[in-house]
């Protein structure tokens, strides 16, 4: 006789958790299971162990997905003020960083903890290191064969999450849920993640690791994001890059603007008329990090001479240069170190009012495993948090 429970979530993540103590709430039998021996795991590691759970400012264009209105529905359904208010319900004190993002003070184990706390109803039930090796529709639901048994329930949530960090436990599991119920993918890559450079650049770069510098950048499709560049010694890092990571495809081009805030043209026409023999490169230091100027002096990028020997041609290029850096980066560092998998079940196939699949009814899709990922800045947790709460409220 297989064990009946109304709602079975498979992943203890920050959706599958949300989505058990709103089934449960409702008064639901729920069991949640994961392979991974303890929930959330990416939520302890998240934001340097502090967790970016939220941001202040959330918007459906925050969020990348073929569909620009699919997250709407569920992001109003369950806003960050809901959270917030959940936060401040138990008591976890958080700080507001910049661009609105909000952090623990003290440590996402808080998170975790509020999150199993509100899990702490006597209709939820959670196993850990636990294997799901078959699903089967049946006429009232579904039959799961766990490692340990064989469990029935009405709805079937995936809260699996996506490929990122293969060694916190990430698998392809929702993704061929979805396949072997019909389900239409998006294809899946690596999102909010360092670009590595071509050899040559890698090269030449890579003894300014550790180097930030404020800049602009944009994709080829426009999408624009002013925030800090970094260097290291595979390529380059830093928010700005992973958040145009999630806007370019190999082949492409960014472009950076190193300095977005000053216009080097009248600068330097300035610094040439106070001090004509001070060279190119003490100019630029005073603007940039040094090693970084003798870096693009030394590839030949840019030319080294005292600055009244600077017509006003080579003026305009030297600006065009430094506010359109172009670099064509050779790829990502892939999914060992992304923060997020574009890509996934393609929310065509699901109702953006209830998270539950259109063509299979009683399966439902929470977080990242669909195709829905949010910028840096707390905007991933928001989605787990407002889908997870939606397919908790229908499951
Ligand atoms: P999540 O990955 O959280 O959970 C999925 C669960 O399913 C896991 O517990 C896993 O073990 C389980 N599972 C997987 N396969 C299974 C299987 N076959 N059988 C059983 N269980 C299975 N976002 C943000 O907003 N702010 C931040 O500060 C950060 N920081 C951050 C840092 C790092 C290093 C990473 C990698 C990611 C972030 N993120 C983030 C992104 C954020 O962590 C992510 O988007 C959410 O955790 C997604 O929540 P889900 O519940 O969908 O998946």
């Amino acid at each position: 006789m297989a064990n009946k429970f109304d709602v079975v979530i498979i992943g203890a993540g920050a959706a599958g958790l949300m989505c058990a103590a709103e089934a449960g709430k409702r008064g639901r039998s729920v069991l949640v299971v994961d392979h991974a021996k303890k929930p959330g795991r990416k939520i302890l590691i998240s934001g340097g162990g502090r967790c970016n759970f939220t941001n202040y400012d959330v918007t459906a264009s925050n969020f990348v997905c073929r569909n620009p209105h699919f997250a709407k529905s569920a992001l109003s359904q369950y806003t960050q003020w809901d959270f917030i208010a959940m936060i401040a319900k138990h008591n976890i004190a958080y700080e507001e960083r910049s661009h609105g993002q909000l952090f623990c003070e003290d440590s996402a184990k808080e998170i975790v903890q509020m999150l199993l706390a509100e899990c702490d109803l006597p209709t939820v039930e959670q196993r850990y290191r636990c294997d799901v090796h078959d699903i089967t529709k049946t006429d009232s639901g579904f039959r799961l064969k766990l490692n340990t048994d064989t469990v029935e329930c009405e709805s079937l949530v995936i809260a699996t999450g996506g490929l990122s960090m293969p060694k916190l436990g990430a698998t392809p599991f929702g993704y061929q849920v979805a396949e072997q119920f019909g389900l239409k993918m998006v294809p899946t890559t690596a999102g909010l993640v360092p670009f590595t450079l071509h050899k040559e650049e890698k090269e030449a770069f890579a003894e300014l690791s550790g180097i930030a510098v404020p800049v602009t950048i944009e994709a080829e499709d426009g999408t624009y994001f002013k925030e800090s560049l970094l260097f290291t010694h595979r390529g380059l890092s830093g928010p700005v890059i992973l958040q145009i990571s999630s806007y370019w495809t190999p082949g492409q081009k960014v472009t950076i603007n190193l300095l977005p805030d000053v216009s080097l043209s009248d600068t330097l026409r300035a610094m040439r008329e106070s001090n004509p023999n001070q060279s190119l490169k003490i100019a630029l230091s005073r603007l940039l990090p040094k090693r970084l100027i003798e870096v693009l002096i030394e590839r030949g990028d840019i030319t080294d001479k005292p600055l009244k020997q600077y017509n006003e041609k080579e003026v305009a290029s030297l600006d065009a240069y430094f506010h359109s850096w172009s670099i064509a980066p050779n790829g990502t560092e892939g999914y060992r170190t992304a923060e997020v998998t574009l890509g996934g079940v393609d929310t065509d196939e699901l109702s953006s009012k209830t998270m539950e699949a259109k063509q299979v009814p009683g399966l439902y899709f929470a977080g990242e495993v669909m195709d829905v990922s949010g910028w840096l800045g707390g905007y991933n947790f928001q989605w787990a948090w407002s889908s997870g709460y939606v397919a908790g409220q229908y499951a």
